[in-house]
């Protein structure tokens, strides 16, 4: 068969067979497909669209490009978890230790920032001494011994990926339902886990702007992973202001550790609760979601989560103490405070406009080889739907000698808004697919 025939028959609207997709697959791992053939079909997938059919077929083409992680010799039932990313989003970092003091083992690999979107990598990284690159060994050992493990992805799983995201990249390929899908599928269920929980971001500071892309975006998933014989479910949640109170690296630890004590933010505590509760529904623990809650209300309640935390830090090579001692993490010597132009209530924080200030203080990359300051961000000093007065303060900006700090003042001034009334309250968990 052609390659060219393959993209005409695309071009055209109609559907490609497994063989067609395997070929294109193969054909960019194995180099025998050029980049601009490979790229002429990724435009015409973006344009025509592809059938979950199909969908599940590229992912699966993608999974088998690369090795799988076999976790069948860990007792328990394995529950992935994976966010779409957003501006604050720490879930992760909590919800891991949370669902595996609940009873799941959850075996986790994690990616760095993207654009304005945070990477809980990048948080993990601020905890002095913790590894994410640990063996596929190592990986298991801390899994079996601690319950949850937190990585980096290794270059093994989904090679084709990794070729095919860096073609998106630069051709204006990214954004379609399909290949976000089957991009993010192909990893997770390389991972090896038997069951998954998807937390599909929505708002101003996710990649889906509105609830019917992200509700298209976790139909998709969730079927790819029917279609592989994985248990799995998407929850679409918001993102239309940060997450929690703290953007930034470090600044994101400590909030993570207050929730794990029980002091966190109202939004992101509940939605840990919900995402592990459906964890242990779909880990198959729990039928009932009521029976499922009072598990993790008990795991975070009796302090278990909070240990489960600190001992898989202390598995990963990290400082233990940072649980009780905030001051060995990094923190910025300047704060900036962003005031209040107004007395009103605030109705909006552009979660993506804060996201690219915590990114220009240094929080985030421009390119991927950039450094990192784990200890520069953000913190709100006031919600939406809170009333403030002329002068109050709205948000610290952390910096580190000023730098990027003009540019990040500029953003947050324009990601406020303060009007006369408080705004309608806006349900923190949009939608479900099981
Ligand atoms: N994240 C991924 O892993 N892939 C995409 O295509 C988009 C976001």
């Amino acid at each position: 068969m052609r390659f060219v025939d393959v993209i005409a028959r695309k071009r055209d609207g109609h559907p490609l067979s497994r063989e067609d997709i395997t070929q294109f697959v193969t054909g960019v791992t194995m180099a025998s497909v050029p980049d601009y053939q490979a790229s002429a079909l990724l435009m015409a997938i973006v344009l025509q669209g592809m059938s979950h059919q199909e969908t599940a077929w590229l992912t699966q083409a993608m999974v088998d490009s690369g090795a799988r992680v076999d976790l069948s010799d860990i007792p328990g039932v394995k529950v992935g978890k994976h966010s779409t990313g957003g501006v604050g989003d720490k879930v992760s970092v909590v919800l891991a230790p949370v669902a595996a003091a609940a009873g799941v083992v959850v075996p986790k690999m994690s990616g760095r920032g993207l654009g304005h979107t945070g990477g809980t990598l990048d948080k993990l990284e601020s905890i002095p001494g913790y590894r994410i690159d640990l063996s596929i060994d190592e990986f298991k050992h801390v899994l079996r011994t601690v319950g949850a493990s937190i990585i980096g992805q290794t270059a093994t799983l989904a090679p084709a990926d990794k070729q095919l995201y860096s073609l998106r990249d630069v051709t204006a390929t990214i954004e379609s339902v399909p290949l976000v899908a089957s991009s993010i599928m192909s990893k997770k269920l390389a991972e090896g886990s038997s069951a998954l929980v998807l937390d599909v971001k929505c708002g101003d500071g996710a990649f889906m702007k509105h609830v019917r892309g992200a509700r298209e975006l976790a139909e998709t998933m969730v079927a790819i992973a029917g279609h592989s014989g994985v248990r799995a479910e998407a929850v679409i949640t918001d993102m239309e202001a940060p997450l929690g109170r703290s953007i930034g690296n470090a600044l994101e630890i400590v909030e993570c550790l207050e929730t794990l004590k029980g002091a966190g933010p109202a939004d992101l505590t509940g939605i840990v609760k919900h995402l592990a509760a459906r964890m242990v529904v779909v880990g198959g623990l729990e039928t009932d979601q009521n029976a499922a809650r009072r598990r993790v209300d008990d795991a975070l309640s009796s302090g278990r989560a909070l240990q489960t935390f600190q001992r898989m830090v202390e598995a990963h090579g990290g400082d233990p103490r940072i649980v009780d001692d905030y001051s060995r993490l990094a923190s910025a010597p300047g704060h900036e405070r962003l005031r209040a132009p107004r007395s009103g209530f605030v109705t909006a924080l552009g979660a993506e406009a804060i996201g690219r200030a915590s990114n220009a203080l240094g929080a985030g990359r421009n390119r991927l080889e950039d450094p990192v300051d784990h200890a520069v961000g953000i913190l709100l000093r006031a919600s939406v739907g809170d009333s403030v007065k002329e002068g109050d303060a709205v948000m610290e900006l952390h910096h580190r000698d000023g730098r990027g700090l003009d540019g990040a003042l500029a953003l947050c001034r324009q990601a406020v808004t303060i009007g006369d009334a408080p705004p309608p309250r806006r349900a923190k968990v949009l939608g479900e697919v099981r």
